[in-house]
């Protein structure tokens, strides 16, 4: 008897350590993140909080100086830094080194024996890197702010960064069964945190522009998209950012109502914009480089490298605990642009910015797609003045006309996805149907000529409009006349 008193005594007297144990005092540290008295509060262990700031240590930079000759001039291959001066340039190849590949050197991206050439496909991809990297500090600080990103942001001192995606490869259960396709459905994955969410997350939702949203507006169910498997699948998004961030729901959310802004932090609307950059990221930069990365970086189905939200952030709220390196780093802020030039940047209609000096004379014109949904609904029309043709001619105006030609096959050469829709017009005078008739072979010289400069025909279309929409609706003089008589492009609708 005594015995199993003793033995309850000792058994009490252990669980009762144990359960101290499992309560012990963690440090915990609270940020008031909603509205007030809202109660949404991130709070985390203050040990994953020191964590975390190890992690993110900024590498310090290496002074500046503008000495030396223009890179351009200096270099014989160098196509996005050529406003630098050697010794700009010099440090930025340091740094790249350090960021990227500070194990392997230079030669990671350089034979040592011809430093120009193109032969190392690191070095493609780092050219074209550090173009994406300006895009996002100059076009995408609705997201990243004035703190910005530089290769450190993803690459942390690794060629391939800690976090990326690739397709998911069709996923069947067993050939015998008759249940088909598992849609990524209970598997355990990484990509939504081991929940059993469908895991196929990534291509829909940040590459392609499927809509997220699926709370219903009505009383049933009206579409497809309000139903528990689309609910399901736009949580598994939200895992990832959850996870990719090291936040829980409520720093973008107000659980009573996910879907109403008016509730939701600030912080939501800085992910809305966030998920826009990524597709936009991965559509035109990374996508852009299938036929660069050696079969060795593919992933199962064959498809390249790309960036989700975990890239930049890697389990932090902000890049780097919102540190910005990009301060140092002032050729990673913008495009470069050509010496002897004064930039200035107009967007022009759906997702078309036009880059070039003031006189117009170099104007140079570069489009971006910002946001695939915004392309699809594209049906803002946007002129080119510089295409010219001779009165009552469809012969383009060669001198005039070719520059900008040009530009435009550029564009459809960096944005292989991107298809335009060429529209001619005309004035008033004249008869109509002849008018008709110009104007379609006005178009049709336009994609002939792009054409001729190797772009696909099934990119292209050509559509006389007559003296249909006019810019200057009063037709009266000459200079409102000449205005008419144009070509405008758009982007079309896939
Ligand atoms: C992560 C890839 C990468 C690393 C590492 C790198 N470079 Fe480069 N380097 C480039 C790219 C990309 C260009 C072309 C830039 C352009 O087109 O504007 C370039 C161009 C150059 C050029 C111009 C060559 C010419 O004549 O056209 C020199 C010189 C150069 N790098 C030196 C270096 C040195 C020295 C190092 C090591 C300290 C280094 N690079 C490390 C990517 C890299
Ligand atoms: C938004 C995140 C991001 C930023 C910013 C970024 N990169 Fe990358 N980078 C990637 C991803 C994703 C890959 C694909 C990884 C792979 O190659 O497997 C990649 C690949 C590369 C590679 C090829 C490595 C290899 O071995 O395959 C080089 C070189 C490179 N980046 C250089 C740069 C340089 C230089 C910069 C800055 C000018 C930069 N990157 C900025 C995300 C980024
Ligand atoms: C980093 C910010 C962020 C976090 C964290 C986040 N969300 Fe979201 N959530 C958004 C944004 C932005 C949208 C709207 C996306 C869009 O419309 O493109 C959204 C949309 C939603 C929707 C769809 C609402 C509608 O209009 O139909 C639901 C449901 C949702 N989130 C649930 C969650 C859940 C559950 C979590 C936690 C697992 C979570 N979210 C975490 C930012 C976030
Ligand atoms: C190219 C790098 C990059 C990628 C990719 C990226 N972000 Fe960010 N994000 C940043 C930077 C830089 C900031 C800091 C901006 C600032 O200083 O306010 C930021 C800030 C944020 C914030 C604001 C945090 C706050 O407390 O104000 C949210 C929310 C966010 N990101 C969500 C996302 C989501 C969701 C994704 C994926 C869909 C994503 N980010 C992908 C670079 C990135």
């Amino acid at each position: 008897m005594r015995s199993i008193i003793l033995k309850t005594a000792l058994l009490a007297a252990a669980m009762a350590g144990v359960i101290a144990a499992a309560f012990a005092f963690i440090p915990t540290v609270t940020v008031q993140r909603g509205y007030l008295f809202t109660a949404m509060q991130h709070v985390a262990a203050k040990a994953d909080v020191d964590k975390l700031a190890a992690a993110n240590v900024m590498p310090t930079a290496l002074p500046r100086t503008k000495a030396g000759q223009r890179s351009s001039e200096a270099y014989q291959n160098v196509k996005v830094l050529g406003n630098l001066t050697t010794a700009e340039f010099t440090r930025l190849m340091l740094t790249m080194t350090q960021w990227v590949s500070p194990v392997e050197g230079c030669n990671y991206c350089h034979n040592p024996a011809n430093m120009a050439s193109d032969e190392k496909y690191a070095k493609v991809v780092a050219r074209r890197m550090i173009q994406m990297t300006q895009h996002v500090n100059a076009n995408w600080q609705s997201h990243v702010k004035e703190t910005g990103v530089t290769c450190y942001t993803c690459h942390r001192g690794q060629p391939v960064p800690a976090n990326l995606w690739f397709d998911e490869p069709k996923n069947t259960y067993a050939q015998t069964s008759l249940l088909g396709d598992r849609a990524g459905q209970n598997l355990p994955s990484n990509a939504v945190a081991m929940a059993s969410l469908p895991s196929d997350i990534f291509r829909p939702y940040l590459s392609e522009a499927e809509s997220i949203r699926v709370t219903g507006k009505t009383a049933l169910p009206t579409t497809n998209r309000q139903s528990i498997k689309q609910t399901e699948w736009t949580y598994g998004l939200m895992m990832h950012m959850s996870t990719s961030l090291g936040v829980n729901c409520t720093y973008c959310h107000n659980s009573r109502q996910f879907a109403d802004w008016s509730q939701s932090p600030l912080a939501r609307t800085t992910a809305w914009y966030g998920i826009r950059m990524v597709r936009d990221v991965n559509r035109n930069y990374l996508e852009s480089l299938a036929g660069v990365f050696p079969a060795n970086r593919l992933g199962p189905s064959g498809d390249v490298p790309k960036v989700n939200c975990a890239t930049c952030h890697n389990g932090a709220f902000k890049p780097l605990l919102g540190q910005s390196m990009l301060k140092d780093f002032e050729e990673l802020a913008a495009p470069y642009v050509p010496t002897g030039t004064t930039a200035f940047q107009k967007t022009l209609g759906t997702g078309f910015a036009v880059k070039g000096n003031e006189s117009g004379v170099e104007a140079k014109l570069i489009g971006f797609i910002e946001d695939a949904a915004r392309v699809v609904d594209a049906t803002t029309w946007f002129d080119f003045d510089r295409l010219n043709f001779a009165t009552g001619s469809a012969e383009l105006d060669a001198a005039a006309s070719q520059a900008q030609l040009d530009n435009v096959a550029e564009i459809l050469r960096a944005f292989p996805a991107l298809r335009l829709k060429v529209g001619g017009y005309t004035d008033n005078v004249g008869d109509p149907a002849a008018n008709k008739t110009l104007s379609q072979d006005r178009a049709t010289a336009v994609v002939t000529a792009l054409t001729g400069r190797g772009i696909d025909a099934a990119r292209l279309e050509a559509e006389g409009y007559g003296s249909d929409h006019p810019v200057c609706a009063a037709n009266d003089t000459e200079d409102c006349r000449a205005q008419n008589r144009r070509i405008a492009m758009r982007v079309l609708s896939k």
